[in-house]
């Protein structure tokens, strides 16, 4: 027979098969903004079948007018972000909505708690006891607050750092293994002392414990590794909502929060292994990374080059490289990078690029900025593809890029991003490095790469700089 449960469930089943579909587009280049728009129909029929569901159900008038209220209200405010966030504000905003997350999953395990174990009147405990679930219920509550708190403060101190309002630098507390460790230990007891004796006092308890922790893990997580650890939040997510699902028997939010979390949790291996880090060690809190010496090292002075002198030596030379990074983000360079390509193409000068899996702020942000700018997709190329090539190269333009090229990563084993994979712009002619100061890169250390012979920094905004070059080149066309 038809009843709005049965529609229900459809609907559920047709939602999740959009989320599948939705990642499976999200993979590839060609195919992701197909796969965008089966994510929002998934969503929206999942809302849709969620609202009737509570309809069909009776749910009270302050409920429903709740419900609809924080679904307008949460739309609104969903609509205004997504359209003011800057492309390099993304992680931040990423990290925001995963602490809600987080937190919503809190708040579904205590209401959880609060309506049966911690019922004065008992009668919902009762009632599962006698069907035997009530131990299921108790543990669905505490793994519930346990994952939703650390995910909520762990996204928290992701946002502060990625927003640059507190220190990117790995927090070392002494012996801070132990106190990750220790802390999973006491939460696996307490669970089964709260599933044997579900007690207020545990549920307090777990709730601090998971707080603090999730502090911690994303605190002692260096500059460096945070790509990993926004993903990884994701994936704690999604295992966040998968535990509210069960509380609430709601099989998509089930569904749904275990596709989030197994993806999110391939993304950070995928993640791991292009930045050559343990995924144990970034999941649990950069373990084993303890604190280095401060690089107080001395490595002599620098060159510099002013933009006319930087032109002359791109317009005389036969093979360029550039490989941007946030700073090209940050000074909207692209537009004069695309001209500039063009320019020197045009005088015959085989111009590629070379893109760091992690440059800028998030994964394809370079990809994004130089094809909006409409750089042709055959001359930009992966890492991997181009690392062998420094060597026979004339110029490298590093355009507001520092720790994606930085050569201490591959021959200074004390140094805090050692062993990630970088550019090896340092094997090129003449090394050309736009930035605005001598200041650090996003994971706080300092790039051998600026003192070295064939290295000259041009200094200012990487637009005016990008700006002045193709001034000068256009000026010397006319001048022929
Ligand atoms: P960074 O190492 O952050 O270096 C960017 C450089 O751009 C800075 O040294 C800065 O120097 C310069 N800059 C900033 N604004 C500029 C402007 N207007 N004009 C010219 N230069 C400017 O960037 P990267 O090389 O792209 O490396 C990415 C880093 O971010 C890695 O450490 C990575 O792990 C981390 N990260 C990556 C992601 C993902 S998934 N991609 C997410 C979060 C963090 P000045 O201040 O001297 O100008």
């Amino acid at each position: 027979m038809f009843t709005i449960e049965t529609a229900a469930t459809a609907a559920y089943v047709v939602a999740a098969l959009l989320f599948i579909l939705a990642l499976a587009g999200l993979s590839k280049h060609e195919t992701s903004r197909a796969g965008n728009s089966f994510g929002i129909a998934g969503m929206a029929v999942a809302l849709v079948a969620t609202i009737a569901l509570a309809l069909a159900r009776h749910i009270e008038p302050l409920g429903l007018g709740l419900l609809i209220g924080a679904t307008i209200i949460g739309a609104a405010i969903g609509l205004w972000r997504a359209k003011v966030v800057e492309m390099t504000g993304m992680p931040e905003l990423i990290a925001l909505l995963h602490s809600f997350v987080g937190l919503a999953a809190v708040l579904v395990g205590w209401n959880g708690y609060l309506h049966v174990e911690g019922d004065a009147t008992g009668a919902e405990a009762a009632h599962l006891a006698t069907e035997g679930m009530l131990g299921i219920h108790s543990a669905e509550v505490v793994i519930g607050v346990f994952i939703g708190a650390v995910t909520f403060t762990g996204s928290i101190v992701a946002n502060l750092k990625l927003s640059a309002r507190i220190k990117s630098a790995p927090m070392m507390l002494p012996g801070k293994n132990f106190l990750n460790v220790g802390a999973l230990v006491v939460f696996a007891a307490l669970t089964v002392w709260f599933v044997i004796d579900p007690q207020l006092w545990l549920l307090i308890v777990v709730t601090v414990l998971a707080l603090l922790l999730g502090w911690h893990l994303v605190a002692s997580i260096g500059g460096g590794d945070m790509p990993v650890v926004v993903s990884m939040l994701n994936s704690y997510s999604g295992w966040a909502a998968a535990a509210s699902g069960f509380l609430l028997s709601n099989d998509l939010l089930i569904v749904t929060g275990a596709l989030v979390g197994s993806s999110g949790a391939y993304l950070s291996y995928i993640m791991c292994k292009a930045m050559n880090r343990s995924f144990i060690s970034v999941i649990a809190g950069g373990f084993g990374i303890e604190a280095g010496p401060a690089d107080d090292k001395d490595y002599g002075t620098h060159r510099e080059i002013d933009a006319d002198s930087a032109a002359e030596l791109l317009a005389s030379a036969h093979s360029v490289i550039i490989t941007p990074g946030y700073g090209m983000a940050v000074a909207q360079a692209q537009y004069g990078v695309a001209d500039l390509t063009r320019k020197l193409r045009d005088r015959g000068v085989n111009v590629r690029f070379g893109i760091h899996p992690v440059a800028g702020r998030l994964p394809g942000h370079m990809n994004v900025l130089l094809a909006e700018a409409k750089v042709p997709y055959d001359i930009v190329l992966e890492m991997d593809e181009i690392n062998d090539d420094f060597g026979d190269t004339d110029v490298v333009l590093v355009i507001g890029a520092n720790d994606t090229v930085n050569p201490a990563a591959s021959e200074d084993p004390s140094s805090p991003i050692a062993g990630m994979p970088v550019l090896t712009v340092w094997n090129a002619n003449h090394v050309i490095v736009f930035k605005r100061s001598m200041a650090s890169g996003y994971a706080g250390v300092q790039n051998p790469l600026f003192f070295r012979e064939n290295t000259q920094m041009l200094f200012g905004d990487a637009k005016d700089r990008v700006d002045a070059i193709n001034a000068a080149l256009s000026e010397s066309v006319a001048a022929h």
